[in-house]
């Protein structure tokens, strides 16, 4: 059986891609150093599963750390889940940010390769793309100036991946860029804890409809798009996790085209910010009360994947509609108001 180093798996999506790794019939090695998530993402991992997957307590820059964890285990494939994520604070922040979204790949990467690792899967993001002039973004769209340190951490990451396997024979790498998750798993036993005032739009929609949070905020009705609101593809959870399967299982089964690929990982379909609102309250039937404000500094307009390549290389697709996502998302939310 081949085994997985998921780092960052006690993480939202850390966590749903262990999930289906194991469905797959990977055994799977879990660390975290736990700065943005808790025990409960790896023990939801062991409800769902019914297996005792093994959780290291790790931070993932630290290569004496890390580097007992690869004395103790072989890894056929890592996936490197291990960053920082929140986009104003990495612009306040900006060497919190590139110390250890970057230390920590840079160190997997000095540790895979001396190991014998046949592949990485990088968690990369489609903020690389900016605001791009044609629509949808395909992988050939050019990456623009990053607008913030947390975006410039992905696509320097990319970099380091795409030239760390172009010098190390045996070493291959896949950088996969999610558009927007959203959604949790199906059993409610693992999602997403974000910390303090949601930044991002569902949970701030959940955190809303169980009376936390007065109202939502739509930032900006005046958009060039057809109801005002900015458009952007949302990808559900489950989905975004079978993709690192596939990734795994095609650097394993050897049929990667160049030692470094490239996938959108997004469901195609723009969906702006009343749709999804109206679409909350319509599939879970409670109320969202909402504000229209002034736009939100950086946001951009309109961004959504083609995801064709994906389809086509990785033999993945979009199972799951926006319903399911947002019906989800709310069984979590209730969830934790029973925590
Ligand atoms: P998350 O914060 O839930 O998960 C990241 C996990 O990494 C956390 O459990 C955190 O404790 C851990 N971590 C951070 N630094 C670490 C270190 N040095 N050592 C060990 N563990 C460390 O975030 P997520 O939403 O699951 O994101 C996972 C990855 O996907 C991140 O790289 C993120 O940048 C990327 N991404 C996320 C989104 C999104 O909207 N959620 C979109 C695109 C890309
Ligand atoms: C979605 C839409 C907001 C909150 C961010 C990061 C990106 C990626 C995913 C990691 C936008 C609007 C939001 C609210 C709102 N992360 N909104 N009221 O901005 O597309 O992407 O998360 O890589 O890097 O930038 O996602 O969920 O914050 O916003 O009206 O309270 O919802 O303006 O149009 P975004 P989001």
């Amino acid at each position: 059986m081949a085994r997985v180093l998921v780092l960052g798996g006690a993480g939202y999506i850390g966590s749903h891609t262990s999930v289906e790794l194991i469905g797959a019939g990977y055994e799977v090695v879990i660390v975290d150093n736990l700065s943005n998530s808790s025990l409960s993402g790896p023990e939801g991992v062991r409800k769902i599963t019914g297996v005792d997957v093994p959780f290291v307590e790790c931070d993932c820059a630290d290569p004496q750390a890390l580097g007992k964890v690869f004395e103790r285990w072989k890894f056929d494939a890592a996936i490197h889940f291990a960053a920082y994520k929140s986009v104003p604070e990495s612009v306040s922040e900006p060497l919190k940010y590139y110390r250890n979204n970057l230390d920590s790949l840079v160190t997997l990467l000095e540790l895979a390769r001396i190991q014998g690792v046949h592949g990485i899967v990088f968690s990369s993001s489609a903020t690389v793309y900016g605001q791009p002039d044609i629509l949808p973004a395909t992988e050939q769209t050019p990456r623009l100036p990053a607008l913030s340190s947390y975006g410039a951490t992905k696509q320097i990451g990319e970099d380091i991946l795409r030239d760390s396997t172009a010098a190390y024979p045996g070493l291959k790498g896949i950088a996969l860029r999610y558009f927007n998750p959203i959604g949790a798993h199906p059993s409610a036993l693992i999602g997403e804890l974000p910390r303090g005032v949601p930044g991002n739009l569902v949970p701030f929609i959940t955190q809303t409809a169980a009376g936390i949070r007065p109202e939502l905020s739509i930032f900006g009705d005046d958009y060039p798009t057809p109801d005002g609101t900015a458009l952007r593809d949302y990808i559900d959870i489950v989905d975004l996790a079978r993709a690192h399967v596939a990734a795994v299982n095609r650097m394993l089964a050897s049929k990667q085209k160049s030692d470094y690929e490239v996938f959108n990982i997004g469901t195609g379909r723009p969906v702006s910010v009343l749709e999804l609102v109206n679409t909350f309250q319509r599939v879970n039937d409670v109320k969202v009360p909402f504000r229209i404000v002034a736009r939100r500094p950086g946001d951009i307009a309109a961004l959504w994947a083609d995801a064709s390549l994906a389809e086509r290389e990785l033999g993945w697709k979009v199972e799951r509609s926006l319903d399911q996502s947002l019906s989800t998302s709310w069984a979590w939310q209730k969830s934790l108001a029973q925590q």
